[in-house]
């Protein structure tokens, strides 16, 4: 493990992709096609939140706070686009959705910010939703035409793809459990959705490419690290390689193999396409999770324990900031896929923005010592621009860089936004003092934004 306490040389390369991550639903408001405005309207997110109209990037607000991100030095955007927006019912797509999509993706490419576009995070059409989502066998064929009409209609202004944003994370919380819709909440639907988005996902890159060529194609994962609560407890370390195998490993098997199988892929189903499927790999970091024992959790015998504990419940849970599970999953990314690499999701809920700065610092010395141990680590992506709406959270949990009053629709950059404003800038990180494991370990602690949204 390395030293945390001294970085290695702070100085990124100038082609080095900084930026800011957001995704469709969580922004742009009305978003009244998705199966999630269904999901919101039966009162199933904390406190009875909605989306609502989210920031207003629909309704014209994206291009003002794109503008913000330039005007901090960002180079790039991640973004997503709504499925259910631009193929509101099966083969029939709405050429005013495209229009908007084209003049935000323009106003990006204008104002030099790179767009990087997710083809789905999280969000399907209520007509897919009717069909059983990821349950239905005919799916990973419609994901695939439609990424082919984006990829005819909007490619021109875009940058790089992305086709799925971390398909184990929607199999937990989508079909292995319920706090996501269709809540399936039981084993067979999780592995059945997991082979679809898979097909899905090397569908998809497929046809992206067959239209663009020219563009590359990544998947997005959610890489936490597992570690044991009691190391020396043989039971916590069996559980954690369970979880540790069940959730990384499976993705990057899964992509090396082409492959899709339990428990090992090698023994299972060959998905045509999918060992050659991406260009580049996403991960997305948001901490450690310690893993104990115990044969009544529903999470695979163990249990994630967090001291002192921030979580809102067991599947609501960012686990504890630590920059080495960064490290580590660059490294491991890089050399298990042999593909570049970009931290595309790295953040922390945290309201008053007084632990943002430390772990945003922190994080970047871990990705210049994967780069300086052999990683190749193209850009970071900070979570999220602005506050936005947070899934089964609602507003509770406010990840931006920018605050937005919910009430006034006014945006107040953070402490954390000039500061990483002067990390792109100059691409060269401040040497903080770096916090020891223990004192960066409570995200979110502080007041938390509960208003209910306009
Ligand atoms: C998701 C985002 C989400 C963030 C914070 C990621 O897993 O891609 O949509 O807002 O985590 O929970």
């Amino acid at each position: 493990m390395s030293d945390r306490t001294s970085p290695a040389s702070s100085a990124f390369p100038e082609s080095f992709t900084w930026g800011t991550a957001s995704s469709s639903h969580q922004v742009e408001g009305d978003n009244t096609r998705s199966d999630w405005w269904d999901w919101e309207t039966q009162g199933k997110i904390r406190s009875g939140h909605t989306s609502g109209k989210a920031l207003g990037w629909w309704g014209g607000r994206a291009e003002e706070d794109l503008s913000l991100a330039r005007s901090f030095h960002q180079n790039a955007h991640r973004l997503s686009l709504e499925w259910s927006r631009l193929e509101p019912q099966p083969g029939v797509f709405d050429d005013a959705a495209f229009t908007r999509y084209r003049e935000i993706l323009g106003h990006m490419r204008d104002i030099g910010l790179r767009p990087f576009v997710t083809l789905n995070h999280f969000t399907l059409p209520q007509w897919v939703a009717r069909r059983g989502s990821w349950l239905d066998p005919d799916l990973p064929e419609m994901f695939a035409r439609y990424c082919a009409e984006v990829a005819r209609r909007l490619g021109d202004l875009v940058d790089s793809w992305m086709t799925i944003n971390e398909p184990t994370v929607l199999v937990l919380m989508s079909y292995l459990g319920d706090k996501w819709p269709p809540a399936s909440s039981s084993l067979v639907p999780g592995a059945k959705a997991f082979l679809h988005l898979m097909q899905a996902h090397a569908l998809g890159s497929q046809a992206l490419r067959s239209v663009r060529p020219d563009i590359p194609v990544g998947l997005v994962h959610n890489f936490p690290l597992f570690e044991a609560h009691r190391g020396g407890n043989p039971f916590d370390r069996a559980v954690t390689w369970v979880r540790e195998f069940a959730w990384n490993e499976a993705i990057l098997d899964t992509l090396s193999s082409g492959r899709v199988g339990f428990p090992f892929s090698i023994t299972g189903r060959e998905i045509p396409g999918l060992r050659e499927s991406i260009d580049f790999f996403g991960v997305n970091y948001y901490g450690r999770y310690e893993v104990k024992f115990d044969p009544s959790s529903r999470l695979v015998m163990g249990r994630h324990v967090q001291t002192p504990t921030t979580a809102l419940d067991e599947e609501s849970d960012w686990g504890q900031a630590d920059p080495r599970g960064l490290e580590e999953a660059l490294i491991r990314a890089h050399q298990q896929l042999e593909v570049p690499v970009f931290v595309t999701e790295n953040g922390i809920y945290d309201a008053d923005d007084s632990q943002r700065p430390g772990f945003l610092v922190d994080h970047l010395h871990a990705v210049k010592r994967a780069m300086d141990r052999g990683a190749d680590v193209r850009g970071y992506f900070h979570w999220s621009l602005v506050d936005n709406f947070e899934w089964a959270e609602g507003w509770h949990t406010p990840f931006g860089l920018i605050h937005v009053d919910r009430r006034t629709g006014e945006r107040t950059p953070k402490q954390s936004a000039h500061l990483y404003a002067d990390i792109c800038r100059t691409g060269a990180l401040p040497d903080l003092p770096v916090a020891k494991r223990d004192d960066v370990s409570t995200p979110g602690a502080a007041r938390e934004q509960t208003s209910q949204p306009a």
